[in-house]
């Protein structure tokens, strides 16, 4: 939507013009998955699909909200904001505003309409950048300093305990502190993270949405945790480590034996991810870029083998991808179980590739992917219109 479509809408709804615009950012994931809440380190990027804001300060103790497609208004009143768990839409932001008002931040009325590019359910962190860019807004609004890594975890915190979605640290991280043009190498048990520049030449990313429908993420996810949970439980036993992450591939094997089952399967996945994301910088910073595109396709792998997260339609999505000769790697990128692939494909076949991709993907399932034009953005902007 242009920005001048959405002011408009603004001013039919709330009969006044929009004053600022608050923006955070949907995210890929260049490697590093499912290991954020294992204390892994993870690679993620921002992008230009966005949770844009548009606000205008009025005071008072109401946040009127309006959402792009979508009809009518979701109120919330700051002095009951415990009581929005149950809402479909407007959640997450009551969520965050919740959580800041906990910490001493003075809500204040505002009227707000949502345009968010980020597609929903797509693996791409449309609730992160929602969280984001209002924990911004409402920071803004009660003229109070912040700091984005503070905000982050603010607004993770908003999903784990407002929304019920245990999520790691990497969406709204990334969300965050995305960098124009670079990934992100965070180590999710410090925090402490590197830009490192996301420089492919001649090649670029490709993100597709595989479109399948929604369909109990975060309950499985819920149980994904639970298992490497067990694992780190059962592996600290005989290790004295804080973290699954810590372990080298040579130190899992030393302790595999006390595993069994899926536990020990979700335990390997994390292990050798960990070790590929070390590759992986390792690969990118070396302009090798075929190194990094094997490692996407063992990553893949070992998220449909042994973590169990993919599902035919990101297994057939990937696979097409890595039938075209200009292809260097790809794979299922957030939490999976639908949502997207990024794939490494030579600028000059991305055309080709969209097409051929696109249509054999879908004879296979019945229903079209979609192909989205991305590029790596900053994490939260603040403008004043
Ligand atoms: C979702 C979660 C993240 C992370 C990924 C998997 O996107 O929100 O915290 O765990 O899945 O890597």
């Amino acid at each position: 939507m242009e920005r001048n479509e959405a002011m408009q809408a603004f001013k039919e709804i709330f009969g006044a013009d929009a004053e600022d615009l608050f923006t955070a950012a949907g995210r890929i994931n260049v490697i590093g998955e499912h290991v954020d809440y294992c204390g892994g380190k993870v690679f993620p990027a921002a992008l230009n699909l966005r949770c844009n804001v548009y606000g205008r300060k009025v005071g008072g103790n109401k946040i009127r909200m309006a959402f792009r497609g979508i009809e009518g208004i979701v109120e919330v009143e700051t002095d009951k904001l415990d009581s929005y768990r149950d809402l479909k839409i407007g959640n997450y932001q009551a969520g965050v505003a919740y959580f800041l008002q906990e910490k001493g931040v003075e809500i204040v009325g505002c009227d707000l309409y949502y345009d968010c590019t980020v597609p929903f359910g797509s693996g791409l962190s449309s609730s992160a950048a929602i969280e984001v860019a209002t924990a911004v807004t409402l920071c803004e609004y009660a003229g109070v300093a912040y700091d984005k890594v503070e905000l982050a975890l603010l607004s993770q915190k908003a999903e784990n305990k407002y929304a019920g979605v245990n999520c790691g640290i990497m969406d709204q991280f990334a969300s965050a502190m995305g960098k124009k043009n670079h990934a992100v190498l965070l180590d999710c048990s410090t925090l402490e993270y590197e830009y490192v520049p996301l420089e492919l030449g001649e090649y670029c990313l490709v993100v597709a949405n595989c479109n399948k429908p929604h369909n109990l993420v975060e309950s499985k996810y819920n149980v994904r945790r639970q298992e490497v949970e067990v694992a780190l439980k059962t592996v600290q036993t005989v290790k004295p480590v804080k973290n699954l992450a810590e372990l080298s591939p040579a130190d899992f094997a030393e302790v595999k034996y006390l595993l069994s089952g899926v536990v020990a399967k979700r335990a390997e996945h994390v292990v050798s991810e960990c070790d590929r994301v070390r590759r992986a910088v390792i690969a990118l910073k070396a302009g090798d870029l075929h190194e990094l595109g094997r490692l996407l396709n063992e990553s893949h792998y070992s998220l449909r083998d042994l973590y169990e997260v993919t599902g035919k339609e990101l297994d057939t999505l990937s696979a097409l991808a890595r039938k075209e000769a200009e292809c260097l790697g790809s794979r299922m990128i957030g939490a999976g179980f639908g949502g997207c692939t990024i794939s490494i494909v030579k600028k000059t076949a991305v055309a080709g590739f969209i097409r051929r991709v696109g249509t054999a993907y879908a004879d296979a399932i019945g229903y079209k992917a979609s192909f989205y034009e991305t590029s790596i953005e900053d994490g939260i902007t603040v403008e004043k219109l």
